[in-house]
């Protein structure tokens, strides 16, 4: 039984092998468990929406070599953030024209590393970034991305990466004047938008561009949609394929026919395959009047729960104390840190009766959580990842 969202929560997904794995083993620290196996529906379930457009996975949400290899497996391509991204996924057996250098921030000399590994399709935001990838990169085709505006999503990506408009336009002229091949535009609508149609305004904007640049003799063939693709973290959403078929079709009805399509998933393709088994440290009271218990676990802010800042992300906690009379608590992590606060603006109903030393299981947390892990604040190991 769901703890976290109240009676109006929607069931959560089902996930029998995690359950049935999870229950026979004992742990000994936060351990992140994955269903490869459920890795491979959501790939099957996105590609099934998505039709002719590639799928790129982003490696960031999690790069478990046993994911990687299933995915190469499959077909999927890539989409990796830096140097070590790209070793992975050659570790794992994917070409390199199948994987995109998509970080608008490189080294000068992990493009040349990537070029001479064989990558050919990179990103940009600007001009001194194509300054470097026509210095490293002779040649490569080149997207430029765009900053979004506005973003309905529950983790924005917005402000940080992209150019305006008149920038991208440019850009691509830049680009043809350094030897490179600009191919495309690429956005990303923001992590975990939980309905198709809140992809409208931004694939509206991203059409006045992609237009002006072909009437200005641009000849694209490549948009990358990003990712965006939501999870369940308590909340209806479409199902994978329905999703991204919605997604599709409004592509077409707002750009026509493009040659190439690339989406990026991340959360969509991995967080559902996940659960993170924790404990409870301690539960307390900070005075006899206090009206919240503190519920602090074995995983926090800087152990994996980095997508909790701003109280962003929801996951959905469960305890074999369901069902037991719930009060509101404020939950926290071991670290001695203030900001290891996960929920406080919004406290949780937990089970009056969790007491130190409980299993707490958090679900769909298969997307950034490992990778977003401190090597050892306070002393704390890692997220340990299991792939099962
Ligand atoms: C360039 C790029 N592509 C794709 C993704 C994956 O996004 P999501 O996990 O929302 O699918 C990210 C996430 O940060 C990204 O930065």
């Amino acid at each position: 039984m769901n703890a976290f969202a109240g009676a109006a929560a929607p069931t959560r997904v089902p996930t029998p092998k995690l359950d049935t794995w999870v229950a026979s083993q004992d742990f000994d620290k936060p351990t992140l468990v994955i269903d490869v196996d459920r890795v491979e529906e959501q790939y099957r379930a996105l590609k099934a929406g998505l039709g002719h457009a590639d799928i790129h996975y982003a490696v960031k949400a999690n790069p478990a070599p046993e994911i990687l290899k299933r995915l190469t497996d499959l077909g999927s391509h890539f989409d990796a953030a830096s140097k070590g991204e790209i070793q992975m996924c050659l570790d794992a057996g994917a070409r390199p024209d199948i994987i995109s250098f998509g970080n608008t921030i490189k080294r000068a000399s992990d493009i040349a590393w990537a070029h001479a590994a064989g990558i050919t399709l990179f990103a940009a935001d600007a001009p001194e970034e194509l300054d470097k990838i026509a210095a490293n990169a002779p040649g490569a085709r080149v997207y430029i991305r765009l900053i979004v505006e506005t973003s309905e999503a529950d983790w924005p990506l917005t402000r940080k990466f992209g150019c305006d408009s008149d920038m991208a336009l440019d850009m691509l002229d830049y680009a043809k004047s350094v030897g490179l091949s600009p191919v495309g535009l690429s956005f990303h609508v923001g992590s975990q938008t939980r309905r198709a149609e809140m992809w409208k305004p931004t694939l509206d904007q991203l059409s006045v561009i992609w237009k002006r640049a072909k009437d200005a003799g641009h000849d694209l063939t490549l948009l990358n949609i990003g990712g965006g693709f939501p999870a369940f973290y308590g909340e209806a959403i479409d199902t994978p394929t329905d999703y991204a078929a919605r997604v599709i079709a409004l592509v077409t009805e707002t750009f026509g026919d493009i040659p190439q399509i690339m989406a990026e998933p991340g959360r969509g393709m991995v967080a559902e395959a996940g659960v993170i088994v924790t404990e409870v440290m301690l539960v307390s009271r900070k005075s006899d009047r206090d009206v919240h218990r503190w519920v602090y676990l074995s995983i926090g802010r800087f152990s994996g729960l980095a997508e909790t800042e701003g109280e962003a992300i929801r996951y959905q906690f469960e305890t074999d104390r369901d069902g037991d009379a719930t009060g509101p608590c404020i939950v926290a992590g071991p670290s001695c840190d203030s900001a290891d606060v996960l929920y406080e603006k919004r406290p949780m109903q937990l089970p009056l009766t969790l007491t130190s030393g409980d299993r707490v299981l958090i679900r769909n947390t298969g997307a950034y959580t490992s990778t977003y892990s401190s090597v050892s604040f306070n002393g704390f190991p890692p997220l340990d990842v299991v792939v099962i």
